[in-house]
C-alpha cells in the first residue's frame, strides 16, 4: 500500500535535562543513515525543548504526550495544541491509555483533543486499545470500533489523511506481554475495514495503524511484517537508544 512506517517513542515520565537531549542525540546518531521509516519521540513536556534543539534540521519528529482539548486560559497546569506548534512539535499522541485510565479521560475528550491537535496543525496519534477484561469478555472488536467511533467523530476526510492511529491493548503495555502477530493484524485489520466505512477506502488504505504494547528489538520485525501493521509505538525500549535504534531499523 506504500504506507511509509512510523516508529514513535514515547518517552512517558522518564529522562530529566541531562538524559534527555542526550538520548535524543544517540537516537539521531545511530538512525540517521534510514530513509525509509519515519521516526518520531515524544519526551515530557519541559524537555521537549532541548530536545527539539539537538533534532533540529533532522528528519526526526518531536511530539507532545498529550495536549488540552482547551484552547487557552484559565486552564491551569494544562497544555495547549498551540504551544506544542509554536516550539516546534509535530506530533501529540492523544488519548494514550495511561491518560484514560489515571486521568479518565473519555472517548469524547480525546475526540476534542483529536480535533484540537488537527487544528493546531499537529499530527495527532489517537491511541485505542482494549483491556485485558475486555479481551476476555470477548469485548475487544466493540470497544475498538467505539473509541475509533468516537475519537474521529466528526473529522473530514482532509483532517482524518492526517491521523495516525496506536493500537495499543492495554494488557500488553509494559507488561512484556506482547500481542502475537496475528491478534496485532486481526485488529489492525478491523480497524482499517472500520475506516473505509467511515471515512473512504482510500483513506482507510492511506491510514498508518502503529502496534504498541512491549515492542522490542526482538518481536518488532515480526509484528511489522503483518500486512496492516504499519509501524510501533514504543515506550519502555525506546528509552535505550540501542533497542530503539533496532526497532526502527527492522521497520525500514
Ligand atoms: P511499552 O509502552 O512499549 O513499554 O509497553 C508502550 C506505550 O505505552 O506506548
Amino acid at each position: 500500500m506504500g504506507r511509509k512506517p512510523l516508529i514513535a517513542g514515547n518517552w512517558k515520565m522518564n529522562t530529566d535535562a541531562v538524559s534527555a537531549p542526550n538520548l535524543a542525540r544517540e537516537v539521531l546518531q545511530k538512525t540517521s543513515r534510514l530513509r525509509n521509516v519515519d521516526i518520531a519521540v515524544f519526551p515530557p513536556f519541559p524537555l521537549i525543548p532541548s530536545v527539539l534543539k539537538v533534532l533540529d534540521g533532522s528528519a526526526i519528529g518531536v511530539g507532545a504526550q498529550d495536549i488540552s482539548a482547551e484552547l487557552q486560559g484559565a486552564f491551569t497546569g494544562e497544555v495547549s495544541a498551540g504551544m506544542m506548534t509554536s516550539l516546534g512539535c509535530s506530533y501529540t499522541l492523544v488519548g494514550h491509555s495511561e491518560r484514560r485510565e489515571y486521568h479518565l479521560e473519555s472517548d469524547e475528550l480525546v475526540n476534542r483533543k483529536t480535533i484540537r491537535a488537527l487544528e493546531a496543525g499537529l499530527i495527532p496519534i489517537v491511541c485505542v486499545g482494549e483491556k485485558l477484561s475486555e479481551r476476555d469478555g470477548g469485548e475487544t472488536f466493540a470497544r475498538v470500533e467505539r473509541q475509533i467511533k468516537v475519537g474521529l467523530a466528526g473529522l473530514s476526510k482532509e483532517q482524518m489523511a492526517r491521523v495516525v492511529i496506536a493500537y495499543e491493548p492495554v494488557w500488553a503495555i509494559g507488561t512484556g506481554r506482547t500481542a502475537t502477530p496475528q491478534q496485532a493484524e486481526e485488529v489492525h485489520e478491523f480497524i482499517r475495514k472500520l475506516l473505509a466505512t467511515l471515512f473512504d477506502q482510500q483513506i482507510a488504505d492511506a491510514t498508518r495503524i502503529l502496534y504498541g504494547g512491549s515492542v522490542k528489538a526482538s518481536n518488532a520485525r515480526e509484528l511489522m511484517s503483518q500486512p496492516d501493521v504499519d509501524g510501533a509505538l514504543v515506550g519502555g525500549a525506546s528509552l535505550s537508544s540501542d533497542d530503539f535504534a533496532a526497532i526502527a531499523e527492522s521497520a525500514g
